[in-house]
């Protein structure tokens, strides 16, 4: 089988081209990634020589760059997206670029390859705040920031792709991940090198904002699964129903640290900051037999104990800007 998944040098996608390499010899894959600010091409160095693995740098919305991979292409996962809420408040556009138009790219060239597998990898985000009820993949959509939006419409060009040409596409929602990789301007990594460092830990609000974690591994079991089993069509939502509010979060990262929760400092909340999201995931359960392997506490000390032991990874990524306690209020330049 031979992939082509894009965005491979991110957080999940180069957690997700390990785990299939390394869980399926007949497996191939192609990775097109644009290097932008978060992509990292040390997260996949271990395979720069590997024969079923070869990297590209290019444009997942140039259709140009993307034609020549799509003979003899067998599946798209699409990982490539700009993805830091925050960003997306401060400047808008590469969001809709990247994560809207380039969808519409992979899809149109999907489409006139006639690509057998089609994955969207998307977000619970989509769904917007989840206040008592946890989300169904039959709920409305209801995005509450510019990412969030992008994500979304990118879902409806993949449902409409299906609808209309019958594109053999499917989606993944899932819920907030973590582990290794992850850039350090999102929430955990943040935490542990700013607590590393002795600096206060910034919290949006009350702090008592809710996310559902999902480890990425488990994460990528399910996307295996997604793209070896899922009906075409459909959607799976993905979570592990680890809901935890920021501050539990933070508290359970300093103490595994060692550090005193007194670094943990309240900063002006966000606009349009969804209080909880949270998601049902019977169907990718019931229909795959997926469940988490990874229990939170464990997951969240293994990956405290990466970052620990890799500063050298992230320290050249973490500068003032990347750790900035409330980058959402930069001004637009
Ligand atoms: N991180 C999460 O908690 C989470 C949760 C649910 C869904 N997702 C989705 O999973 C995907 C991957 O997220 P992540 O956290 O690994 O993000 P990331 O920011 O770590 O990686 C994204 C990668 O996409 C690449 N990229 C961006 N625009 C591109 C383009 N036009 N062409 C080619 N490559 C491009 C970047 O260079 C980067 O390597 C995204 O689609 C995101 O919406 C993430």
């Amino acid at each position: 089988m031979r992939i082509l998944v894009t965005g491979g040098l991110g957080f999940i996608g180069s957690n997700f081209i390990r785990y299939v390499l390394a869980r399926n010899e007949e497996i191939q894959v192609i990775n097109i990634d644009s290097m932008s600010y978060g992509a990292n091409p040390s997260n996949l160095v271990d395979l720069e020589s590997f024969k079923r693995y070869r990297f590209v740098k290019g444009d997942a919305a140039d259709r140009g760059t993307l034609e020549p991979f799509f003979n003899d292409l067998d599946a798209v996962v699409n990982f490539a997206a700009e993805t830091h809420v925050d960003r997306s408040i401060v400047v808008p556009s590469p969001f809709l670029y990247s994560n809207v138009y380039g969808t519409f790219a992979l899809l149109e060239m999907a489409r006139k390859h006639d690509i057998r597998g089609f994955v969207q990898v998307s977000t619970d985000e989509v769904y917007g705040a989840a206040n008592d009820a946890s989300y169904t993949e039959e709920d409305r959509l209801n995005p509450s920031n510019p990412y969030a939006a992008s994500k979304a419409a990118a879902d409806m060009f993949v449902l409409s792709y299906w609808k209309t040409y019958g594109l053999r596409s499917i989606i993944s929602r899932s819920t907030n991940n973590f582990g290794p990789y992850q850039f350090p301007e999102k929430l955990i990594p943040k935490v542990i090198i700013r607590a590393i460092r002795n600096l206060p830990v910034p919290l949006y609000g009350t702090g008592k904002n809710i996310r559902d974690w999902l480890y990425v591994i488990d994460h990528c079991e399910a996307l295996d699964l997604i793209l070896n089993k899922g009906r075409e069509g459909e959607i799976y939502n993905v979570s592990a129903g680890n809901e935890f509010s920021n501050l539990e979060v933070a508290s359970s990262i300093l103490a595994f640290i060692g550090k005193s929760p007194k670094l943990i400092a309240l900063v002006q909340d966000r606009p349009g900051h969804d209080f909880r999201y949270s998601l049902n995931s019977s169907k990718i359960r019931r229909e795959m037999g997926w469940s988490p392997r990874h229990a939170f506490d464990q997951a969240l000390a293994k990956t405290v104990e990466w970052y620990l032991k890799n500063e050298s990874w992230w320290s050249p990524l973490a500068t003032d800007d990347v750790l900035d306690p409330t980058p959402w209020t930069k001004t637009f330049n």
